[in-house]
């Protein structure tokens, strides 16, 4: 069992600190030793958490309206090689966050490497209580962490190299490979997107009405058993009683045990190559950091395949 494991400490797709300190408290809280110890991954990591400093330009104007687009895109691309690298050898890479603009490097590496090894297109199960598909021009915030989705699935694009336009085809997500679980904070543009490309989503709604079982069950049905799977999870999809600590929380979201039972159950079908973890935020609503930080613990332990009997 090969596991690359990526450190981002990365704050720049919105504008409160205190994200970048999050892989450093995931690790530091035992996560990788138990990944090694109790579930006998071989750990392939740098043990470094990447700021990524020299990426950072002096001079990063406002550009369609995205807040400090040259910081995001030049450390988005870096770690797309990152995460590439590590994905091509067929290891299952852990990236840890970082703000969810991070996506952009992840999901774009990974969609390479696989492409590349079996000539397929990847899937991505999106976890959060946002869409993240905002365009630029859409977007209410001008926060980069609300875009990757779009930048991804090529509903947004940018020519300028600086900004973006590394992307290639071989990064890009196909709008019917994504499914969406958690949402309950969805803006206006990005709900006419979901509508008008009949992309998958399974609101809180959904949860409510169907049950997790069955929404999961629902969502795997439409990737189709045979796909690998990049899971992105953002921990403001757990309901701020579970994980308090983020930039951007939304009453009314999943148990601690409805996301684990997500991140088994995908783990359970033998098609997940990586996951993210992001917008953990231990200086946000202190009091809760050290829950917040378990929380994010629990979900990346349960997709790698722990508490399965
Ligand atoms: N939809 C809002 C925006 O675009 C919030 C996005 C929050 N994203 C996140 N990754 N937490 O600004
Ligand atoms: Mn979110
Ligand atoms: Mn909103
Ligand atoms: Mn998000």
């Amino acid at each position: 069992n090969q596991l690359g494991v990526v450190a981002v400490g990365f704050n720049g797709g919105q504008c409160k600190l205190g994200v970048e300190a999050a892989p450093m408290a995931l690790i530091e809280a035992g996560l990788l030793t138990q990944l090694k110890d109790d579930l006998d991954y071989e750990i392939h990591h740098d043990d470094t958490v990447h700021f990524y400093e020299n990426l950072i330009p002096a001079e990063d104007p406002d550009h369609r309206g995205m807040k400090k687009p040259r910081a995001v895109s030049a450390v988005t691309e870096r770690l797309s090689q990152q995460v590439y690298e590590h994905a091509r050898e067929g290891k299952f890479v852990l990236t840890l966050g970082g703000d969810h603009s991070i996506a952009i490097g992840t999901v774009s590496g990974t969609a390479k490497a696989i492409r590349e090894r079996l000539g397929r297109e990847m899937a991505v199960i999106w976890v959060d209580a946002h869409a993240d598909l905002n365009t630029p021009e859409m977007s209410p915030s001008g926060n980069i962490h609300g875009m990757p989705m779009a930048f991804l699935t090529r509903l947004a694009r940018e020519d300028r190299r600086d900004i973006f336009g590394w992307l290639q085809d071989e990064h890009t997500i196909n709008l019917r490979k994504l499914v969406y679980i958690g949402l309950r904070d969805v803006d206006r543009g990005e709900k006419q997107l979901l509508r008008e490309h009949g992309i998958k989503a399974f609101s809180m709604h959904d949860v409510d009405r169907y049950g997790i079982g069955k929404v999961v069950e629902m969502a795997l049905a439409h990737i189709g058993n045979d796909t690998p799977i990049h899971l992105s999870f953002d921990v403001d999809g757990l309901d701020p009683q579970w994980a308090p600590s983020t930039g951007t929380p939304v009453r009314g979201g999943l148990t601690l045990r409805e996301g684990d039972f997500i991140c088994e159950c995908v783990h359970e079908t033998g098609n997940l190559i990586a996951m993210d973890l992001v917008e953990v935020n231990p200086s946000l609503e202190s009091l809760g950091a050290s829950e917040t930080i378990r929380a994010g613990c629990s979900l990346v332990r349960s997709a790698l395949g722990d508490t399965l009997l």
